[in-house]
């Protein structure tokens, strides 16, 4: 993949890269769309699709996260993919190396709060997995979904603070009819747990009205508004919800027009997550 990547490199050719863990939906898709659009008629789209297993806290889904490798293939064709890179384990976490696990790259700020201070070690395995599939596919332009607010945060950063010579763009959420952010764990949703689901959105637009309405509000009073939104629901469990400025992702004392909001739930077995605006 590498000497491959950096034959185009030489050949001028643009490469706009979209990593993924697979299990695609429309959220990818749209990435991949946009990439097409970015990389122009003689630039390559080129997806990853690899289920990173150092992202995954212990006890987490890494064992029944979603492997739909078939399906994928086509739907990065039809989406407009030019190359589909699916490395195995072995390939991105070699054993027989002394290195395995001792070089990382950890972004040590913006990576603390909210899924960070939820899952400790998540944002190490994604910040170093994607530093390798930036030295593997050699982007110009790598692109992310805005529903992972932090995780697009965070690589930004690591972006500046370690000159990568890639531009991260962030792809807005794509939604259901009914709200709920599209997400490669909805799969796992019983049809109850998905009418519930939707409760993530709601809290989100409930939070802006008062705002928009009422606000500036103080941020405790707001949380635990959303807090009993969601307690209304059957098997939802709040996990997190935070207020916070969208550049620094410092907590919001006092919530304006403008801040962020992201919350994580529970909802049975399935933990989502989804952010929006103020
Ligand atoms: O957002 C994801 O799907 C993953 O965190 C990523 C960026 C592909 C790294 O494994």
């Amino acid at each position: 993949m590498q000497r491959f990547s950096l034959e185009k490199r030489r050949e001028r050719t643009r490469i706009v890269l979209v990593p993924t863990m697979g299990s695609l939906h429309e959220g990818h898709l749209s990435l991949i769309r946009r990439a097409k659009t970015k990389a122009g008629k003689n630039g390559l789209v080129v997806v990853t699709i690899f289920v990173n297993r150092t992202q995954f806290g212990p006890g987490e889904d890494f064992g029944r996260y979603p492997r739909t490798e078939r399906r994928d293939l086509s739907l990065c064709r039809d989406a407009g993919a030019d190359v589909v890179f699916i490395p195995d384990d072995a390939d991105i976490y070699p054993a027989s190396t002394d290195t395995r696990f001792s070089c990382h790259v950890e972004e040590t700020k913006l990576s603390k709060g909210m899924e960070g201070a939820s899952r400790p070690s998540h944002f190490r395995g994604v910040t170093t997995v994607v530093a390798k599939l930036f030295n593997l596919t050699q982007p110009d332009i790598a692109i992310f979904g805005a529903k992972d607010f932090q995780q697009a945060a965070v690589i930004r950063r690591m972006v500046r603070d370690l000159d990568f010579p890639v531009k991260i763009e962030v792809a807005p959420t794509v939604r259901e009819p009914d709200g709920l952010a599209m997400s490669s764990r909805n799969a796992y949703l019983t049809p109850a747990e998905r009418k519930q689901a939707t409760v993530l959105y709601r809290a989100i637009a409930l939070a802006r009205k008062n705002v928009r309405e009422r606000g500036p509000f103080l941020a405790g009073k707001l949380k635990k508004i959303v807090a009993t939104r969601i307690a209304l629901e059957p098997d939802a469990e709040l996990d997190y919800v935070d207020f916070f400025n969208p550049e620094t992702l410092q907590p919001e004392k006092r919530v304006s027009k403008g801040a962020q909001m992201a919350l994580a739930v529970r909802i049975g077995q399935t933990r989502l997550i989804d952010n929006g605006q103020m």
